[in-house]
């Protein structure tokens, strides 16, 4: 019997497999399709102090391998996801799930994180930092150390739960990012979120997204992807969070040889609803394969 078992800021996880914020609403919606109790944990929608409507649409649109969204951080406030939405989730999810907490300013980071901190089914805060679709807060934060540090010492002072900073891959050094997020006290990292990206319909000669921009991610992300978690898994010392393309237990385990302790899935979600399932099912004979008999054995085994 091979070990699937890993430990994320110390709660130990069943498997590495989360669905990614933002693919997976707040997991009752994925429920009436399985038992999303095979997850290791999932991070629920990205939650901002306020209700959200998010961008103008069109907000998707189709590549070759992956998608581009500019969905812009819609939710119904932190407020309202802790009486309507959590509710229904502590009815069919019994482990501890990852809050995903979105801003435009530190208060707000801080408000936000502090409310979803007091919630007992929450057992990792997911700073996103690294939002491409809005302004004046997201990405900006996640693209300069100073800034990034500034948000990590913020909540850190404010929540008791581990928090784990989530980076944008729209930066030059993404290393650098996560060591001063580290600096300040972050208990992990989650990287990457999705690589700016834009089309243009031949037709109207206009993007076609509303928004013009937004973010890449899909199949085709997964080897800029593996690359930055083995860039950040090699400078800090916290656990490493890996999200970008995966869509098989092969991807996991890649990810996992590149330095994550977890691995996100995202817009696989999308394509197939039981992406998760499916990689969790098929995780036990990817390892006898691969000849592994824990998943703990090879975190970061390329540099071993
Ligand atoms: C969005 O809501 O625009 C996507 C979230 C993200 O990329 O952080």
């Amino acid at each position: 019997m091979v070990d699937t078992k890993v430990t994320l800021c110390g709660i130990e996880l069943d498997n590495p497999v989360i669905p990614a914020s933002g693919t997976f609403g707040y997991g009752y919606e994925f429920a009436e399709l399985y038992d999303i109790n095979i997850l290791g944990t999932f991070s629920f929608k990205g939650t901002t102090s306020e209700p959200r409507f998010g961008n103008p649409t069109p907000r998707i649109a189709e590549c070759t391998a992956g998608m581009i969204n500019s969905v812009g951080l819609q939710n119904p406030g932190v407020d309202k996801v802790i009486s309507e939405e959590l509710p229904k989730l502590r009815n069919c999810f019994h482990k501890k799930v990852m809050a995903n907490v979105g801003g435009f300013s530190i208060d707000e980071y801080v408000k936000t994180a502090s409310k979803l901190d007091n919630c007992d089914c929450v057992g990792w805060l997911e700073i996103n930092i690294s939002c491409p679709n809005v302004h004046g807060g997201g990405m900006s934060f996640g693209t300069s150390p100073l800034a990034a540090a500034e948000v990590t010492r913020a909540v850190k002072k404010a929540v008791k739960k581990p928090v784990i900073i989530k980076l944008s891959p729209n930066v030059t050094d993404i290393a650098a990012i996560a060591e001063a997020c580290e600096g300040e006290g972050a208990d992990g990292i989650s990287l990457i979120n999705t690589l700016l990206g834009m089309r243009i319909n031949l037709r109207t000669r206009k993007p076609v997204i509303a928004n013009r921009k937004g973010g890449f991610s899909g199949e085709a992300v997964f080897p800029v992807a593996l690359r930055m978690v083995n860039d950040v898994a090699e400078r800090v010392h916290i656990p490493v969070v890996g999200i970008g393309g995966v869509s098989s237990a092969e991807n996991v385990l890649e990810m996992m040889m590149a330095g994550a302790t977890a691995v996100e899935v995202g817009a696989a979600n999308l394509i197939n609803p039981y992406a998760c399932r499916d990689i969790i099912n098929d995780l036990p004979s990817a390892m006898e394969k691969y000849k592994i008999n824990s998943l703990r054995e090879i975190i970061g085994a390329i540099n071993g």
